[in-house]
């Protein structure tokens, strides 16, 4: 760690530092996760990640990161949720922690700075163990409900949980 870490909104030309740490995040936890073929074509376009994000930041405020003598290090997005078939109001998109970060209790301010002790849901790989056990620790079980993700075509699991108490 370089110094004191930040959590802030991302900002339009946050886009560039969010791509970059996107594809590290993804390299550093899917590794051995999803098919190394996959993951090599995704890692090799940064340019299209930052396309993605500048889009995103366009049409979607509320986007958090955590920024370490300027670097983003992680980021989070919550939103409303895309399940017709949830009572919840709220979806955890996105939870991204740098490698160098984890166990830091970065995860934790991102998480509880994103949607805070509500109600929600998320999508994480089956074999996602350290995300699986963080989200535990975050009050989420899984619901048994699981879809193929299309991008890295592995096994998902919804997880939810009540408003904190
Ligand atoms: C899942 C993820 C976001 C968690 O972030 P994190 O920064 O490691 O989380 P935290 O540090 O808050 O918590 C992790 C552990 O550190 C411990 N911890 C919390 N605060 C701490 C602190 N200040 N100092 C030391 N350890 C701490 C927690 O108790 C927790 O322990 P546990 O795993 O035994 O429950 C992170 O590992 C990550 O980005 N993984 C890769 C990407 C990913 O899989 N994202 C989910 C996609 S669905």
């Amino acid at each position: 760690m370089n110094g004191a870490v930040i959590i802030r909104e991302a900002l339009p030309d946050d886009a560039e530092g969010l791509g970059r740490c996107h594809l590290a995040c993804w390299r550093e936890a899917y590794t051995g996760l999803v098919p190394q073929d996959r993951l090599d074509v995704v890692l090799a376009a940064i340019d299209e990640r930052v396309e993605r994000w500048r889009r995103i930041l366009a049409g979607f405020p509320g986007r958090l990161l955590a920024e370490d003598a300027g670097d983003v290090v992680g980021f989070a997005a919550a939103g409303a949720s895309r399940d017709d078939d949830l009572a919840l109001d709220q979806e955890l998109y996105a939870l991204y922690v740098r490698q160098a970060y984890w166990g830091t209790g970065l995860g934790h301010l991102l998480i509880t700075a994103a949607i805070g002790e509500a109600a929600a849901s998320l999508w994480v790989f089956r074999d996602n163990a350290r995300a699986r056990r963080f989200y535990a620790a975050h009050g989420f079980v899984p619901d048994g409900s699981e879809k193929l993700e299309p991008y890295f075509e592995r096994l998902e699991i919804r997880m939810v949980r009540s408003a904190l108490p």
